[in-house]
């Protein structure tokens, strides 16, 4: 019995056992098939996750529609774009929105040779009935950009020669320019033969610029109807003979540069005149095809013998060049001048004293880069028999006819490839003594208008 109750508790036990072993093995097949379902969902997990985070517009769909349902509507605008006046498209506003059109259209229009103006819009309405809306806007045109700066300003050395070095990459011009001539005085005080200049000026407006450099900022009074009224660029003391003398110029040159139209810079003094009329002269400096700024080797203490050894390597000694500082150049030198960081250190650091940068900075530095272009030579007429440190000076029984005809014809020289006997179109140093008998010859002599 015991044996059978074992034998049935052992029949039993087998039975159980092997309802285990096929519990077990049943188990064992679940546990798989989890572990495969697991392992896909996981890996599609994987793969959702990366998709997802990769394109986080598809993450702002989702939350969107994730959202309960009542906030289906359009979101809210957000304060910010809400505070903005430009027109909302919204049913309302639908004809306010046409209107905005017409206005865009309207401004993108082109004019360059309109001024800046508040317009009143008369604007067609989509029911092509005119409506008259007062619209508040100013057309930022071209002319705007292009317009002649005032020669003062409160813009620093640096500031005015940064802004001097932009130049347009595109050289076509989308309207017309009448090119002007930039006279540039760089005097000690008052420009004093102003009574000449203002003759020659007479009749040539919008052909010229001009520009005084002079120290202290004389605020001698300039009567408004003269040429030279409102011409004071801001000045900077300048010593004869030292780098305050370049760094004049090159204000000079850098406020000239402002004015687009400048497309010729004549650097003068309050001695200098002119030898010819206007339209002479400026045709003269337009038509050239070469620069003039006078440069030459000169052996000797005052030649070679201002060259520092220090300026090199920058400049070596067979690149050093004298020359007159009164120089007649194109609108590319006056920005090769003016964006020099490269020579005009040198001299600052090494031309002083008795070196005399203003009749060697710009002969070497145009030398150097520029003397292909240029014709080595002045228009600038200047007399140094005498010697000495000074040209001679011209005073009231100096100036007759037949001497400014010597100033006018009495050298020849090159001009674009042709001999020529007008080689000089200004003249110094006329004293104020000399001025009225100028006045009296000068305009019947060069036909002045
Ligand atoms: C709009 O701007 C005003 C002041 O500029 C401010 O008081 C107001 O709260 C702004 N509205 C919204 C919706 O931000
Ligand atoms: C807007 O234009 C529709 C026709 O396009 C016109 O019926 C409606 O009067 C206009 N509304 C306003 C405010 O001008
Ligand atoms: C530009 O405007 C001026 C005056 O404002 C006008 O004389 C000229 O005809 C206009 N040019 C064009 C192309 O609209
Ligand atoms: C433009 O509108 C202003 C103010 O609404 C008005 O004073 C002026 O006369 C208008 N100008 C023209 C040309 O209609
Ligand atoms: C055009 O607009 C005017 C003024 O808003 C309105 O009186 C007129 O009914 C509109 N015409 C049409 C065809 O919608
Ligand atoms: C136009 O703008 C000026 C200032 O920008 C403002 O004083 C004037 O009230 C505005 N006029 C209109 C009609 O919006
Ligand atoms: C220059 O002008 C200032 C103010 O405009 C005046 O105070 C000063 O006295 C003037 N100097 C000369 C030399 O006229
Ligand atoms: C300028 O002078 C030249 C001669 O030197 C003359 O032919 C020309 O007519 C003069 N120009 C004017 C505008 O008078
Ligand atoms: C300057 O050049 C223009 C155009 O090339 C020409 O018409 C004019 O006669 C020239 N003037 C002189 C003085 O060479
Ligand atoms: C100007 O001088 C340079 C040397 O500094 C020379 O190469 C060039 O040919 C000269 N130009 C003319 C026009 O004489």
């Amino acid at each position: 019995m015991k044996n059978k109750e074992q034998q049935g508790k052992g029949d039993g036990k087998g039975a159980g056992s092997y309802l285990n072993l096929f519990f077990a093995q049943l188990d064992l097949l679940n546990f798989f098939g989890h572990a495969l379902v697991f392992g896909i969902g996981l890996l599609i997990g994987i793969t959702l996750t990366f998709f997802v985070k990769n394109f986080s517009f598809i993450n702002f769909q989702i939350q969107q529609f994730s959202l309960p349902s009542n906030t289906l509507k359009p979101p809210p605008f957000s304060p910010i774009s809400s505070n903005i006046s430009l027109p909302i498209p919204d049913i309302k506003t639908k004809n306010e929105s046409h209107c905005f059109e017409g206005l865009v259209l309207d401004s993108g229009k082109k004019n360059t040779s309109s001024s800046p103006q508040k317009d009143n819009q008369t604007i067609p309405s989509s029911n092509s009935t005119l409506v008259t809306k007062v619209v508040n806007f100013t057309r930022i045109g071209l002319s705007e950009f292009l317009k002649s700066p005032m020669a003062m300003h409160d813009m620093s050395d640096e500031e005015l020669l940064w802004k001097a070095s932009m130049v347009p990459m595109i050289h076509k011009l989308p309207f017309k320019q009448t090119p002007k001539v930039a006279f540039m005085f760089l005097t000690k005080g008052p420009v004093l033969l102003a009574p000449l200049w203002e003759r020659f000026f007479k009749g040539n407006e919008g052909l010229y610029s001009i520009y005084v450099h002079s120290y202290p900022s004389s605020n001698e009074t300039v009567p408004k109807n003269s040429v030279f009224h409102g011409r004071n660029i801001p000045s900077k003391e300048v010593r004869w003979g030292e780098n305050s003398m370049i760094e004049a110029e090159r204000r000079l040159l850098a406020n000239a540069l402002l004015d687009f139209s400048n497309q010729r810079f004549v650097l003068l003094s309050e001695s200098c005149i002119p030898l010819f009329n206007f339209s002479t002269i400026y045709t003269y400096l337009m038509n050239s095809t070469k620069t003039f700024v006078e440069a030459y080797d000169l052996p000797g203490e005052v030649g070679r013998g201002r060259y520092r050894t220090q300026m090199r390597p920058q400049i070596r000694l067979s690149q050093w060049r004298k020359g007159s500082q009164w120089f007649q150049i194109d609108r590319f030198l006056a920005l090769q001048t003016v964006s020099d960081y490269h020579y005009f250190p040198v001299f600052l650091k090494y031309c002083n004293p008795n070196c005399y940068s203003d009749e060697h900075y710009l002969p070497t530095f145009v030398s150097i880069k520029f003397w292909k272009r240029n014709s080595n030579r002045t228009l600038t007429w200047v007399d140094w028999a005498k010697g000495g440190a000074h040209p001679s000076r011209y005073y009231r029984n100096d100036v007759n006819n037949e001497f400014l005809n010597k100033l006018r014809f009495g050298t020849s020289c090159d001009y674009n490839g042709h001999t020529t006997n007008i080689c000089h179109l200004f003249a110094r140093k006329f004293t104020t003594h000399a001025l009225d008998r100028l006045l009296r010859f000068a305009p019947k002599l060069m036909q002045f208008n």
